[in-house]
């Protein structure tokens, strides 16, 4: 049906009420009396170069410990191409639905380049209010083929973003790893070859935001994710059991544990829930780099965490199946990872 090919096209046919497979339980519905009025922690890394850098990585442990979550500014990557990948990739959103549904794949665990509506729309019980592309950003340049060759731009783009946003990554990895008292290089190594993956999000305005989310409530089961968000507001964070507004701030980054970041830090590090509301008067498109390991690494607690006292937390698991595992339920909060204890 028409909601298989995107909800864009539902929001652009004028409905006014949004059809019942989109209405969630009141108990999933955005409340004013969920919100909270935080803000997740700013961290300028500025200071990952230079005198400060041991504040900055204090600063960076207890974001990752308390929140989950973190924004970075002066992050390296330039503005310019930030806004050139918003671009690319609201044109290709805007390309004639014949053009996006060449990229149309029903099966979510398959690889390669995805065009989708909702998590899975085959079988999730309620729909999310969300168009996406997904692609995997490695081996470059090899992969470029793969994706999308429309607008005309988009693959020079899309590679010099990726390239940038991995900078970013690998350094945030190295910091990482020094706060939690590793050798530089032990998270990027632990990730094998370090699997990029680029998820865009398109959440078109909505007639019922107060019935239906853009993205159902879930932590990423990446390592790391890297995120970049237009000016509209709607990436909520959980805490303390309410929901927290991530506002956009202009050239900055969202960045957040995943769940093997959780269990290779033994529980020191916490990938929190998070979910994307909708809004009645303005398009959403957020753009989401996973950091994530190759399929066959192993995952199990750092061994120089792991002692007498503190033994470790999960049982040992390949990526590969807590990746098929998670793509074939349906979405429950942090029950995948609590299931690998
Ligand atoms: C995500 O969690 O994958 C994306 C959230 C967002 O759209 O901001
Ligand atoms: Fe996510």
């Amino acid at each position: 049906g028409i909601a298989i090919q995107g909800v864009k096209l539902l929001a652009e046919a004028g409905i006014s009420q949004v059809p019942p497979k989109f209405i969630r339980p009141p108990h999933e519905r955005n409340s004013i009396a969920q919100c909270s009025p935080h803000h997740i922690p700013l961290l300028d890394l500025t200071h990952l170069h230079g005198h400060n850098r041991h504040l900055l990585l204090e600063q960076l442990h207890t974001a990752c410990k308390q929140w989950g979550f973190f924004r970075v500014i002066n992050h390296g990557v330039s503005a310019r191409i930030c806004d050139r990948m918003m671009e690319v990739v609201n044109q290709f959103f805007d390309l004639p639905i014949e053009e996006k549904m060449v990229y149309y794949e029903g099966n979510i665990l398959k690889k390669g380049t995805r065009y989708g509506v909702s998590f899975n729309a085959e079988t999730d019980e309620v729909l999310e209010w969300r168009d996406s592309l997904r692609h995997f950003c490695c081996p470059l340049p090899e992969v470029v083929e793969t994706w999308p060759d429309k607008p005309a731009a988009y693959r020079e783009i899309a590679v010099e973003y990726a390239t940038s946003v991995r900078h970013l990554a690998e350094q945030l990895l190295a910091a990482l790893s020094e706060c939690l008292e590793l050798k530089a290089d032990r998270l990027l190594r632990s990730l094998g070859t370090f699997i990029q993956t680029l998820l865009m999000n398109y959440y078109p305005p909505c007639p019922n935001p107060e019935l239906a989310l853009g993205l159902t409530a879930h932590s990423d089961i990446s390592a790391l994710t890297v995120l970049l968000q237009d000016e509209t507001t709607g990436l909520q964070v959980s805490q303390d059991g309410l929901w927290v507004d991530v506002e956009p701030v202009p050239n900055s980054f969202i960045v957040n544990v995943g769940d093997v970041l959780q269990v290779l830090s033994n529980d020191t590090y916490q990938s929190v829930q998070h979910r994307a509301i909708t809004n009645s008067e303005k398009a959403r498109v957020s753009i989401v780099m996973y950091c994530a390991p190759s399929l066959d690494t192993q995952i199990f607690p750092f061994k120089e965490l792991v002692d007498n006292d503190h033994p470790p937390l999960f049982r040992g698991f390949t990526y590969a199946d807590y990746r098929t595992s998670f793509y074939s339920k349906r979405r429950e909060g942090k029950q995948p990872l609590e299931s690998m204890r």
